[in-house]
């Protein structure tokens, strides 16, 4: 009965309110417009995330992605996000060896820097914008770094990886935007066969790692490094930049809970738990039925699509007291926004590393922060990837 789009922009810019109606009035529905099955309530969603009737393979176009795009060698050869056991646990443990807690904490002094330079330099004009000066910017200095790929090429990677998105983000795509992304997915996996050519197996940075990643005789394919780099810098671009502006507009949103964190940095890795699960840029993942599953008293058919709105269960009141009200101090709080299970996102720690810093330093450097006078929130992007388009913040400097 729900006529939900998750398409529509004017569901992208709003789907809380859709999200409650389906938690309260059909938790698990079939969507005849989206052609799934959507899938609503917390205690739902976390128990289809780790079971195994659920694969991870899905049809493209219930993502939004759009059919029109040539993904080149990032199209055939399959990477972690829609891959299943046994090739997903192989692909997985490869790469968790180079890919470890120690590289991300090592990368900590890095991502102070980037941070505060990027600060510092906006610092003196008393107003910025956020996304553009800070969040658009940081995650792929951080994760090329990470890769070990000049500093200098940044901006490069940004933009083919923005190109890329227009994939993922399906019907509204144009010609040019589909040629684009299709040039795009063409000349990542090019730059990445070179980076690789330069390289032997090592500890250096994680192309090294990734080449060196081994269990027994097995070990990546030139192929598969060339993916899974390509894959990281997708999965953990407009992610973490959506985390970081989502977070600051809701702190904005909530002058209460702001100065509270003032009073008190060493709440902020509890208040970027509370960003993710308000806020988190991530709303929904797809899987496809391979038995018939009952979920909350519906039958879902074998073969069909099936949509965990995580973004929903984050905000379901039979999990999180006052759902609805975003706390910075809340705990427990066992969101899923970086999803759960075997595919729970590999970059987990990073983004929350790199969103912790940027809070961090933010409040260290200024002793206000308030919305600009003209500018009211714009969400834009996808369910796949939700976030305000602009965050334009007045401060006033330490
Ligand atoms: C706030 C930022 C981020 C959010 C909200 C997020 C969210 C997610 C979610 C929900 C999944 C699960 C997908 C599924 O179950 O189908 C996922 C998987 C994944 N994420 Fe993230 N992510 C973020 C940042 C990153 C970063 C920084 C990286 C890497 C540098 C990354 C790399 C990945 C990869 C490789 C997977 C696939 C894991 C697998 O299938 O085994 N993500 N992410």
């Amino acid at each position: 009965v729900l006529d939900f789009d998750p398409f529509s922009s004017d569901v992208v810019a709003d789907p809380y309110g859709w999200y409650e109606k389906m938690r309260t009035e059909e938790p698990v529905h079939w969507s005849d417009r989206w052609g799934v099955w959507v899938v609503a309530r917390y205690a739902d969603v976390r128990f289809a995330f780790h079971d195994d009737r659920l694969s991870a393979r899905h049809n493209v176009r219930q993502m939004g992605a759009t059919e029109g795009v040539d993904l080149g060698l990032f199209g055939r050869v399959p990477t972690l996000p829609s891959t299943d056991p046994p090739l997903h646990t192989r692909l997985r443990r490869l790469i968790n060896r180079a890919f470890t807690p120690s590289a991300v904490e090592a990368l900590l002094p890095r991502i102070e820097a980037a941070v505060d330079a990027m600060f510092e330099r906006v610092a003196e004009h008393g107003e910025f914008d956020v996304v553009r000066d800070v969040a658009g910017a940081l995650p792929i200095v951080v994760i090329g770094g990470m890769l070990g790929l000049p500093l200098a090429d940044a901006r490069q990677l940004k933009e083919w990886t923005d190109a890329l998105m227009v994939a993922f983000e399906g019907g509204r795509a144009s010609t040019e935007q589909q040629a684009a992304a299709s040039e795009a997915a063409s000349l990542l996996a090019d730059y990445f066969r070179d980076a690789l050519k330069g390289r032997s197996a090592g500890t250096a940075d994680l192309l090294e790692r990734l080449m060196a990643a081994a269990e027994g005789d097995d070990a990546l394919s030139n192929d598969e490094i060339v993916t899974t780099s390509i894959l990281l810098l997708i999965a953990g671009n407009e992610t973490t930049t959506g985390l970081m502006a989502n977070g600051t507009q809701t702190l904005l949103d909530h002058p209460v809970e702001l100065e509270r964190l003032f009073a008190d940095p060493t709440l902020v890795p509890l208040a970027v738990d509370e960003m993710l699960r308000f806020v988190g840029p991530v709303q929904m993942v797809l899987r496809t039925a391979r038995q018939d599953i009952g979920l909350s008293g519906t039958t879902i058919p074998a073969g069909d699509g099936v949509a965990l709105m995580i973004a929903s269960a984050n905000r379901d009141e039979e999990q999180f007291p006052a759902a609805s009200n975003f706390r910075i101090d809340r705990s427990p709080n066992d969101h899923l926004a970086f999803g759960l299970a075997r595919h729970f996102c590999l970059g987990a720690p990073l983004a929350r590393l790199e969103v912790q810093i940027a809070m961090t330093t933010m409040l260290e450097k200024f002793t206000r922060i308030e919305s600009a006078e003209d500018s009211a929130p714009v969400w834009g992007g996808s369910l796949q990837a939700r976030r305000v388009t602009g965050v334009r913040c007045v401060v006033t400097r330490r």
